[in-house]
């Protein structure tokens, strides 16, 4: 994984070494535009509409078509360029190739840099939910270039930083004190501020994701934290009008609420995590467009909650974390009205 000015220099001579029979780029057209100069010899590029809307059956089917329309082989490599939404499709679609070929991902989006480029999830949705089906297909490099974000809509940018906070509540006292100097360090120190924040969570990441490649031993629950309840929240918007981070933002105070209730996690913890994320302006309750009723119903739905018991990674302090088994899912429901 490449972090850093250049990045994008380490992650091409790393394709020089694969040696591969061809190349061929799958980008999200807005990243590509902004950011695919220095990468436009590669090879052929496919640029598929920017959002979540690509992330379907009928868009990677097409790009199947394409790679078999250029006569790739085994030994071809694909690179998956832009956000989350390439590095699943991208990433899907090197899975499914010809059983499986090789690709990279350059992120150029905050969220991906720091989480969605790295740990081998990749898939589509379909119309009957997200990530429904997909596949376990590591990247074989990944580079994150913080230039890429200097073109990101700063709500984009925000979003981003929901995961950047995660990882720091997780792991990482120092990161949280760093994040909480804040905006204004980010402002005067622009994007090595980012390329900072960046390196430390794909060194998480990294470490957890490297015991349980496949998430069969459970310990990838830990980066489950806010999810749970932030899926909930996405779903019960109907995934319009609310990011991935922001809701997941709200997920983070909902269950250190319940943390904090129920004895788990240190007293104070919730302030200092509110705190964090209102000066990075990212969403700590629920707006009037949004039911409790709703979101509960989907948490219900959701294939973690068992006899209305649910298991949640919840902090014990700042920069520790643990996933509590057995929660009351009803724990939850009192937060999302108490907050
Ligand atoms: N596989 C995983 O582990 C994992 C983890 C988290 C999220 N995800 C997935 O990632 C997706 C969300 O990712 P995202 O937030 O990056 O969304 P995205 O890929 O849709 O990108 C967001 C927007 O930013 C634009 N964009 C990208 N790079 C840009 C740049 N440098 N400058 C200006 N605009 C740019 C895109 O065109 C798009 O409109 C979701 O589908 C989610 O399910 C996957
Ligand atoms: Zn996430």
């Amino acid at each position: 994984v490449w972090v850093g000015l250049g990045a994008g220099e380490g992650l091409r001579a790393h394709i020089a070494d694969l040696a591969p029979s061809a190349v061929f780029v799958v980008a999200d057209r807005t990243a590509w535009e902004y950011h695919g100069r220095e990468f436009a010899d590669l090879g052929e590029v496919y640029c598929f509409e920017p959002g979540e809307r690509s992330k379907t059956i009928p868009v990677w089917s097409e790009i199947l078509s394409w790679l078999a329309d250029r006569k790739a082989d085994r030994k071809c490599l694909l690179v998956a360029f832009g956000g989350g939404v390439a590095a699943d499709l991208g990433g899907f679609v090197a899975a499914a190739y010809m059983r499986g070929i090789r690709h990279v991902n350059v992120a150029t989006t905050l969220l991906a840099q720091v989480d969605a480029a790295l740990g081998g999830k990749t898939g589509l949705d379909l119309p009957h939910g997200k990530n429904l089906v997909g596949a376990f297909h590591h990247p074989v490099g990944v580079a994150c270039d913080p230039r890429f974000l200097t073109t990101l809509p700063e709500r984009q940018l925000r979003n981003g930083m929901a995961e950047v906070v995660k990882y720091a509540c997780l792991f990482d006292p120092d990161l949280f004190e760093q994040l909480d100097r804040g905006e204004a360090a980010a402002l005067s120190e622009g994007i090595g501020f980012f390329e900072e924040a960046c390196l430390r969570c794909v060194q998480h990441k990294a470490a957890v994701v490297r015991d349980d490649l496949e998430d069969r031993l459970g310990r990838r629950a830990l980066l489950n934290f806010g999810h749970t309840v932030g899926h909930a929240i996405e779903a019960a918007l109907g995934y319009e009008g609310i990011y991935h981070g922001e809701a997941v933002s709200i997920g983070m105070v909902v269950e250190t609420w319940v943390g904090e209730r129920t004895g788990y996690t240190g007293a104070g913890t919730l302030e200092r995590l509110r705190a964090l994320l209102l000066r990075w302006q990212l969403p700590t309750g629920l707006d009037n467009r949004c039911r409790i009723e709703d979101v509960i119903a989907h948490l219900f739905l959701d294939k973690k909650t068992e006899g209305g018991r649910i298991s949640l990674a919840i902090p014990r302090r700042i920069g520790e974390a643990d996933v509590v088994a057995g929660v009351d899912a009803r724990m939850i429901e009192e937060g999302l009205k108490s907050l």
